[in-house]
């Protein structure tokens, strides 16, 4: 076989077939990836969200040279994100609901953020992975989450862009697990309070507590308040590595114990461990890694990005969550898959 052949074909002779395809297409994902970051940032579906656009009005309302600008659109086009017929932009049905900025289930704030401060931080990736230190604003003695919790509009748009990410995860708990047995829920780590919106919503029964860092207090409320919610999803600020938590039947945590090391993690367990009812139940849901580490390229990519963006975070498999759960004392647990790269990890007490 020639070792100059670019790949091999798994014809009918029974020869196999290699090629360098999957490597190219992974190696520069970044295209793709930063195409998308800067049409969010340059506002392209905000502005498509009026309706179609021809290319020249397209590229002057954006301020785009002429250069590039079709090749940016058409790259848009061609990846799925914008439609084009005759020479006349328009949103997809997705970009369309969750890319404009003016809808309330805009996501793009998360994306914002990925595309200011992830994409140039994961540029030292190589680094982090020499040292084990974080890479983000921390390396040079700025607190991005201490300037982003001092800003009411920006912190407003960083809980509302979790409840778009959550939103999935979310329905997908109301559905699965067994809330008939249970009248109270704790979320804790609430952000403004997208779970308990969905889970009040689908079980009339249930009164529900967020608990968060006092800042997060007005958007919770104003974001409950506005489907007429706040008699029944109430807001408690405090600490989580600080007990007593709350008591309740059911306490949630998403998207909370991988910013965390392991000793932080077990100490929030912990905590909701002691604020649970007996026979209560604590559910764990983020993108949990598949036992073997070999499926859940998201959730591992999230640990990646836990070393980024944290001194001690990592992401973790069903089985070790499990296991720090029936060191605590829950006497049952299990893994629970909810929709697309998150699963549920339930203890119950
Ligand atoms: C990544 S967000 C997760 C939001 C939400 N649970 C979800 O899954 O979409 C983490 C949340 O934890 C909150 N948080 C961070 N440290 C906390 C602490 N020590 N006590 C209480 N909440 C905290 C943050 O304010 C933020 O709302």
């Amino acid at each position: 076989m020639s070792a100059t052949r670019h790949h091999l074909n798994r014809s009918d002779s029974g020869e196999t077939t290699i090629e360098p395809g999957r490597i190219m297409e992974l190696g520069l994902g970044f295209w793709g990836s930063k195409t998308l970051l800067s049409a969010v940032e340059l506002g392209v579906f905000t502005e498509l969200a009026s309706g179609p656009c021809a290319r020249d009005e397209l590229t002057s309302r954006l301020g785009l040279h002429p250069r590039s600008a079709g090749d940016f659109l058409d790259t848009l086009v061609s990846l799925g994100m914008l439609s084009r017929e005759d020479g006349t932009y328009s949103n997809t049905p997705e970009t369309g609901l969750f890319l404009d900025r003016d809808k309330p289930s805009y996501i793009g704030g998360f994306l914002e953020m990925a595309n200011a401060r992830l994409y140039p931080f994961w540029g030292r990736l190589t680094e982090g992975l020499q040292t084990g230190e974080q890479q983000n604003e921390a390396r040079t003695g700025e607190d991005f989450f201490g300037k982003l919790y001092a800003d009411p509009e920006r912190l407003g748009q960083f809980l509302h862009a979790m409840t778009g990410l959550s939103v999935g995860a979310a329905h997908a708990i109301a559905a699965k697990f067994p809330f008939d047995g249970h009248s109270s829920v704790l979320d804790l780590g609430c952000a403004e309070g997208g779970l308990l919106v969905t889970l009040a919503q689908t079980h009339p029964h249930l009164t529900a507590v967020g608990f968060d860092l006092p800042p997060v207090q007005d958007p919770f409320e104003r974001y409950v308040g506005s489907f007429g919610l706040q008699d029944r999803v109430k807001f408690v600020a405090g600490d989580f590595f600080a007990g007593p938590l709350p008591s309740a039947d059911v306490i949630t945590l998403g998207h909370i114990l991988h910013d965390w090391n392991l000793e932080e993690k077990k100490q929030i367990l912990s905590n909701a461990y002691d604020a649970l009812a007996p026979g209560g139940a604590v559910i764990v849901f983020e993108s949990i890694i598949d036992d073997e580490r070999t499926e859940n390229a998201f959730g591992l990519l999230m640990s990646l990005n836990m070393l980024i963006e944290t001194q001690g975070g990592f992401d973790y498999t069903g089985a070790d969550c499990q296991g720090w759960m029936r060191e605590i004392g829950f006497s049952d647990t299990y893994v629970e898959h909810l929709a697309g790269p998150d699963s549920m990890v339930v203890g119950i007490k």
